[in-house]
């Protein structure tokens, strides 16, 4: 069984959720090993926190760049009781208009990273321990322009049930949380397209966007005893926002395209 304090690996540690979880982790007693692709931000952090933690650079997407982190992590702290990954990216575009290239890149960060995460996590998890892949509202919810990111996110929703049932005669327990909208870097572009943040909150039951703590204590519960019988789930973290709909951020770039040509006119 899982138990705190423990070796904990956040992948995209350095910013947003990922970052509110390492120092959740910390803050309980566990030691945290920071691997980001912004591998000067990793180590920052892992500063930040102080102790025992640890900053690398990563790049998910790279099956050699996991390995070598994973092993270096391994000889560091010693076995690993979580891994957390929350590494992601987000491109948006119609599907007439998105590049393959876009595409990809987006598949290859939310679906491919979580994939060679709960495949380090085979080989460097020790029995009993634990995994926590990051999806979304939208691997349930779908999103006008999302296509990639919908997608994506979906495989990994699906990826955390085989891995929890692959995993689980060892023990090792593997769940998802879905966060709805929360405010971090990889969002703060929403908050530019006027209204669209505010259709997300009119379409929220709790009338609120999340905070990266939110997602981060759900991560924390799922890393602990007291999920010990939780495997192959996924946890709703989004104001109820999944019984409504997901604004169209196309409509609202419409509007706003409109608008700024009815001022410049
Ligand atoms: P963020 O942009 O604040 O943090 C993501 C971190 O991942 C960054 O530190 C970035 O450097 C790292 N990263 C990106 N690509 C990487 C790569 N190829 N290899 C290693 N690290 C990489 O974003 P946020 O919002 O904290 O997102 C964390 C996770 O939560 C992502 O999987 C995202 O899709 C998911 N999510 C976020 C939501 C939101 O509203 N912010 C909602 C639902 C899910």
């Amino acid at each position: 069984m899982s138990t705190s304090p423990d070796i904990a690996v956040v992948i995209g540690g350095a910013s947003g959720i990922g970052w509110a979880t390492a120092q959740l982790m910390a803050a309980r007693g566990d030691t945290v090993a920071i691997a980001d692709l912004d591998g000067d931000a990793a180590t920052a952090r892992a500063a930040e926190l102080g102790g025992r933690t640890s900053g690398h650079r990563v790049q998910v997407t790279d099956e050699h760049s996991m390995r070598t982190v994973f092993d270096t992590i391994t000889e560091r702290h010693g076995a690993i009781g979580a891994v957390v990954d929350c590494a992601g990216i987000s491109r948006p575009g119609t599907i007439a208009d998105l590049s393959l290239a876009d595409w990809k890149a987006t598949i290859d960060v939310c679906l491919t990273g979580a994939f060679l995460s709960v495949k380090e996590a085979t080989r460097t998890v020790r029995d009993g321990g634990s995994v926590v892949l990051v999806a979304s509202l939208n691997g349930r919810q779908p999103g006008v322009a999302m296509s990639a990111y919908c997608s994506a996110k979906a495989g990994v929703l699906m990826l955390t049930e085989v891995a929890a049932m692959e995993l689980a005669p060892r023990r090792i327990r593997v769940n998802a949380v879905n966060p709805g909208f929360v405010h971090t870097p990889l969002t703060s572009g929403a908050g530019l397209v006027p209204g669209l943040v505010e259709e997300y909150v009119e379409n929220t039951p709790l009338g609120r966007a999340g905070t990266p703590e939110d997602v981060a204590q759900t991560i924390g519960f799922l890393t602990s005893d007291a999920a010990s019988w939780m495997t192959g789930s996924a946890i709703d973290l989004n104001g109820g926002a999944h019984t409504m709909r997901y604004p169209n951020i196309i409509e609202r770039i419409a509007d706003m395209s409109a608008a700024n040509g009815a001022t410049d006119a």
